[in-house]
């Protein structure tokens, strides 16, 4: 979808990936599984850890920085910023914090959930405040520490995830539209294949008041389902998303997909019909790292040069809920 307003265009990024890094080989001494598996049915091989001391908060600010200072702007001239984040370091959320962090004190922050999606979701949810003039400097920020709700004895998750933030600046822009098509969707009947559910225990307060207490419980997943569900709709809705910025696939320049699994990242691709070397990936050194992943990869292609002023990237990010979407633009002003 594409609405007429005011123009936008997509002017700076940023990441931050954690030191710490753990190989397959060091998965292979904490689970049942190996090198030569994980690299084959994943193509994962390194991904990166947040330590105890580091926060969503301070990681999500460190790759807003960056985008900011690369839009040529300050954090004083924000004025709005959305973190999509399922791993707030406050259930009450986390992007104040960032706000704070950044001392972006015109902006007004809040947080997204969409899981995997969160990135794309709050790309699309900015730029309708833009569109309606309501907001013209707007960080979207994708960040997770997947690592602190894994089962690290379960060898179905833990050698998928990894930690880390990515962050873009989208702005009002006086010449041209550069964020040319949208599509977004969910299912809550597929909730089921992948959860990061709230359990807690009866805990009576007086006669006939019982309430629930208790926490989150590590990550369970229907890797299969996932897959089949990321192979089918990744496709279908980019297709859509093609159709309301009116261009055609071979228009695309990169393909940027939520870094889950090279070989769903390959289906994807090749249903599209768009070359090999037209597809950013970059989950063999950070895994999957949630709402993160597609920022990351771009802020590495962008700064790697990579990625030009101009050029037509097709991203689509997906994941739990099921939530999926799809967004078109053009890099830079
Ligand atoms: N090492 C060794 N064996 C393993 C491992 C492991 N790490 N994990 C699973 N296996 C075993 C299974 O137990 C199974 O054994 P069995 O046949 O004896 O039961 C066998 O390998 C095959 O399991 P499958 O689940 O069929 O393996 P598959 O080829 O589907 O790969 C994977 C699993 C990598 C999880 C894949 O299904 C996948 O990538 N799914 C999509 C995940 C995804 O995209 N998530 C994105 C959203 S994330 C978000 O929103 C937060």
């Amino acid at each position: 979808m594409n609405a007429s307003g005011a123009k936008i265009a997509i002017t700076g990024c940023g990441s931050f990936t954690p030191t710490q890094v753990i190989t397959n080989d060091d998965l292979g001494r904490l689970v049942d599984t190996s090198d030569e598996w994980i690299r084959t049915r994943t193509g994962i091989s390194h991904r990166h850890l947040a330590s105890p001391d580091t926060s969503l908060s301070d990681i999500s600010a460190q790759a807003a920085q960056e985008a900011i200072a690369m839009a040529g702007l300050t954090p004083k001239d924000i004025d709005l910023i959305i973190l999509a984040t399922s791993t707030p370091d406050d259930l009450f959320g986390s992007a104040a914090k960032v706000q704070q962090l950044l001392g972006a004190y015109n902006a007004v922050a809040f947080d997204l959930t969409a899981a995997c999606s969160g990135f794309v979701f709050a790309l699309i949810t900015a730029a309708q405040f833009i569109r309606t003039g309501v907001y013209q400097r707007v960080v979207v920020i994708g960040a997770d520490i997947l690592s602190r709700w894994i089962d690290w004895s379960d060898r179905n998750t833990c050698v998928l995830f990894g930690d880390g933030a990515g962050a873009v600046v989208c702005q009002a822009n006086l010449h041209e539209d550069r964020l040319l098509g949208f599509d977004m969707y969910s299912d809550g009947r597929q909730h089921h294949s992948l959860n990061l559910s709230y359990g807690g225990q009866e805990k009576t307060l007086k006669d006939e008041i019982t309430i629930s207490q208790g926490t989150y419980h590590p990550i369970t997943m229907n890797g299969r389902e996932v897959y089949r569900f990321a192979v089918a709709k990744v496709p279908e809705v980019i297709e859509r998303a093609l159709f309301h910025a009116n261009i055609s696939r071979d228009d695309i320049d990169w393909l940027i997909l939520h870094q889950a699994n090279q070989r769903i990242m390959c289906a994807v691709a090749q249903r599209l019909k768009i070359p090999s070397e037209k597809v950013i990936a970059n989950l063999e050194e950070y895994g999957n790292t949630s709402a993160a992943s597609i920022p990351i990869a771009l802020d590495e292609a962008v700064r790697d040069g990579k990625i030009k002023t101009g050029d037509v990237i097709a991203s689509s990010g997906f994941g739990a809920g099921l939530t999926w979407g799809a967004v078109i633009f053009r890099w830079g002003i």
